[in-house]
């Protein structure tokens, strides 16, 4: 019964092309696809699963990366359980545009000068042999940032389910 599962709203953000999208598709749907087609405004989706015996309904929104597709209002921002902040491991860039991403989150969803869960997931891990940043340097800076870390790959389907495992025990906890 609905009433009996924890309903919890999660928000993807991150550049274009780090692979929010694919993250999602691969959890929801169980799906990847090579070819990109960039998000516009954004798209949601639901899962429900069960974490620790608990029923939980997980309602995920996906967002533009590309600027020119981003037109969400602050109210999209509002009501966020958990925020997922996604950057490329081979791709330098997107881990330095992760700073503002989260400050972008936690102004605009009103969350300054709290301890709102954020994790931090470094996507493409299959792709190693590009890598741009080390694992323990990501793990460094997101223990100094107070959030948590993971590897994932949606291509090869690494440690997918646990990130939402994980985001799930960090809402419940807060609860
Ligand atoms: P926007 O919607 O523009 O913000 O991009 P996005 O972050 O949603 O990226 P998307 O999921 O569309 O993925 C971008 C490209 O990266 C696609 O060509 C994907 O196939 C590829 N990709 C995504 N995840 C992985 C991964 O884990 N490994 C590899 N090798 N490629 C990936
Ligand atoms: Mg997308």
């Amino acid at each position: 019964m609905s009433s009996s599962r924890f309903q919890l709203k999660v928000i993807v953000l991150g550049d274009s092309g780090v692979g929010k999208t694919s993250i999602l598709n691969r959890f929801v749907k169980q799906e990847f696809s090579q070819s990109y087609r960039a998000t516009v405004g954004a798209d949601f989706l639901f899962k429900e699963f069960t974490v620790d015996g608990k029923a939980v309904s997980l309602q995920l929104w996906d967002t533009a990366g590309q600027e020119r597709f981003q037109s969400l209002g602050n109210a999209f921002y509002r009501g966020t359980d958990c925020c997922l902040l996604v950057y490329d491991i081979t791709n330098y860039e997107s881990f330095e545009n992760i700073v503002s991403w989260k400050k972008e989150f936690l102004e605009r969803s009103g969350n300054e000068n709290t301890n709102f869960p954020i994790i931090l997931l470094g996507n493409k891990c299959d792709m190693s042999n590009e890598r741009k940043i080390s694992t323990i340097k990501a793990k460094e800076w997101a223990d100094e940032e107070k959030l948590i870390y993971d590897e994932v790959s949606a291509k090869e389907d690494i440690h997918i389910d646990e990130a939402f495992i994980h985001v799930t025990r960090l809402c419940m906890g807060r609860e």
